[in-house]
């Protein structure tokens, strides 16, 4: 931390934090109307606090009409009446605070809701105005313009155009829409659109929070020809993705972070395959750092595994940016699942649904995980849920799915709200905590749910609960006897039969890892063992298994041998 605004440290907070993901909606409700909300985070903080998380990452909380779970921003200097209020939001990021917790919130700068004033005003307004000039207004293409401008597809399905229709009833322009026809993009070559984003920064970063994440970072700025896709072809430049004038705006957006003291952060949403590319937007003067999706997508694989953890090392490295882990979050399938499929990677055009899954395998390896991840350098995000080991909910009743990337697939898609199931926290029935009793949760809970709620876990020692807080508590201790972020020093291979991971991290610790289906590795001698994510009482590591030791005095350099 530093007091002086603009001075970066090297061990700012931020290098190797354990952030956790709150998705409001899901987290816990204060006011029983079956939706989570602020009173109910309020009311949870000791959760938060006793399992030794740095900070809270909460996804949109502002007033929306909710078309994408609160993506769809119609105030961004508000709170939806749904979770609670402005006042009530300020309150939460000082208890947090005082709890030793940072806040950040979420901003979404590529698109804004339909109900937002500038669209309200751009539909009253007539074509080539002030007000359309915000958005990407166009005429159609083919006789009586009743074809999109151009063959763009949204990110959820179907055509990323609406045409709109005039007072009269007639049909009018069309406007683009990456996403759902609920959230118009906004024209990021017109001066306002910046000028209003760097003062939604200034109004949160003034409340205290400890950074921003920014939504579709890649996707803000667009090719003004708004030129046809070849199919099979990426361009390059690509007409709306990853385009070399979005940087000039995160320069701008560092100086105002930067202009506030305690190191406040800037986290891009960047789903980039190549670590360089994403590399650029952290090379000091832009974006803090970004989410590393390459990791949540690789399969449980040690060489795929450990590729992109040195891709990711050497990119970062490359710009003196701290790499960040990411297993899961609120856009897919959680690990737990995803690690109990044959198929054990994650991408959107191949989400499955009901892919049969080994919920127990799944559980092993996503307990395995949790070591090898929290033993990375850098920082780590954490998703709701995660600590509890819960799995995707695949049998929701299909009248209760709400993701618009369900609907407008025509159902093809099974979308993201299995994994946004509200949090169990007690009892042995839903709404298990998450709600007053007799509530019925927005999302219904499955009833196996009961043995994995925080007062199931709580002090139970093979649980996922305690295995996060131990190592959250052993990651900290490492911390603070090393007198620098353990997650900032450098990760070290040791050598290790095939399938197996090890590296030594911190102050003299040793991370292991057996992702094996079937062959148990003899730990290496003179090592006494902090944590494993199985019993490893026979000096063996089982398969799906990862434990955390630390030297014994040994002179020789350690290695795994079979
Ligand atoms: C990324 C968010 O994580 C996702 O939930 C949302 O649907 C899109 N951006 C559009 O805002």
């Amino acid at each position: 931390m530093t007091d002086e605004a603009g001075e970066e440290r090297p061990d700012a907070w931020w290098r190797n934090a354990v952030i956790y993901q709150i998705y409001p909606r899901s987290f816990a409700d204060g006011d029983g109307d079956g939706v989570g909300d602020l009173a109910g985070v309020r009311q949870r903080l000791d959760h938060l606090a006793s399992l030794g998380v740095d900070a809270l990452w909460f996804t949109p909380w502002y007033p929306s009409p909710m078309a994408d779970g609160g993506y769809d921003v119609a105030d961004y200097r508000g709170v939806d009446p749904l979770f609670g209020t402005l006042a009530e939001a300020e309150e939460l990021i000082e208890e947090a605070r005082r709890r030793g917790l940072r806040t950040i919130v979420d901003v979404v700068p590529n698109h804004v809701s339909r109900d937002h004033p500038w669209f309200r005003a751009a539909l009253a307004a007539p074509p080539g105005s002030a007000e359309r000039a915000l958005f990407h207004f166009r005429p159609g293409r083919g006789p009586d313009g009743r074809l999109p401008p151009n063959n763009w597809v949204s990110e959820f399905g179907g055509p990323a155009w609406t045409r709109v229709t005039g007072p009269d009833g007639s049909p009018g322009e069309w406007y683009l829409h990456l996403f759902a026809p609920e959230q118009p993009d906004l024209n990021w070559a017109d001066p306002r659109v910046r000028a209003e984003h760097e003062a939604v920064l200034r109004f949160w970063l003034d409340r205290g929070v400890a950074g921003i994440r920014v939504d579709s970072a890649t996707l803000l700025t667009k090719d003004p020809a708004l030129p046809d896709l070849v199919p099979g072809r990426t361009p390059d430049p690509h007409p709306y993705a990853d385009r070399d004038d979005l940087h000039e705006i995160y320069r701008c957006w560092r100086r105002i972070a930067d202009s506030y003291p305690g190191e406040r952060l800037l986290v891009g949403e960047m789903w980039l395959s190549d670590p360089a590319r994403l590399a650029r937007y952290l090379s000091g003067d832009e974006l803090h750092t970004a989410f590393n999706f390459s990791f949540l997508q690789s399969p449980w694989d040690a060489e795929r595994i450990r590729a992109c953890i040195d891709a990711t090392l050497e990119s970062h490295e490359a710009v003196g940016a701290p790499p960040t882990w990411v297993l899961c979050n609120h856009d897919v399938t959680r690990t737990v699942t995803r690690y109990g499929r044959a198929d054990t990677s994650f991408d959107f055009a191949g989400k499955r649904h009901a892919v049969p899954s080994d919920l127990a395998l799944g559980t092993r390896r996503a307990r395995a995980a949790c070591l090898l991840t929290l033993a990375l350098p850098g920082s780590l995000y954490l998703y709701q849920g995660e600590e509890l080991g819960l799995y995707e909910v695949e049998d929701l009743p299909a009248d209760r799915l709400r993701d618009p990337m369900h609907v407008r697939s025509g159902g093809t898609d099974p979308g993201r709200d299995g994994c946004r199931v509200p949090m169990p926290w007690s009892g042995t029935a839903p709404p298990f905590g998450f709600a007053p009793d007799g509530t019925n949760p927005w999302l219904p809970q499955p009833a196996g749910w009961a043995s994995l709620t925080v007062a199931a876990q709580d002090g139970a020692p093979d649980s996922m609960l305690t295995l996060y807080r131990s190592a959250l508590a052993l990651r900290r201790a490492a911390t603070t006897r090393a007198g620098t972020p353990a997650g900032a020093s450098a990760l070290r291979w040791i050598p290790a039969p095939t399938g197996v991971l090890a590296f030594g991290w911190g102050d003299g610790l040793l991370c292991v890892v057996n992702l094996t289906p079937r062959r148990p590795v003899p730990l290496p001698g003179g090592h006494t063992v902090l944590l494993a994510s199985a019993p490893v009482d026979d000096g063996t590591l089982g398969p799906d298994t990862a434990a955390w030791l630390r030297a014994g005095g040994d002179d020789e350099p350690p290695s795994v041998v079979t």
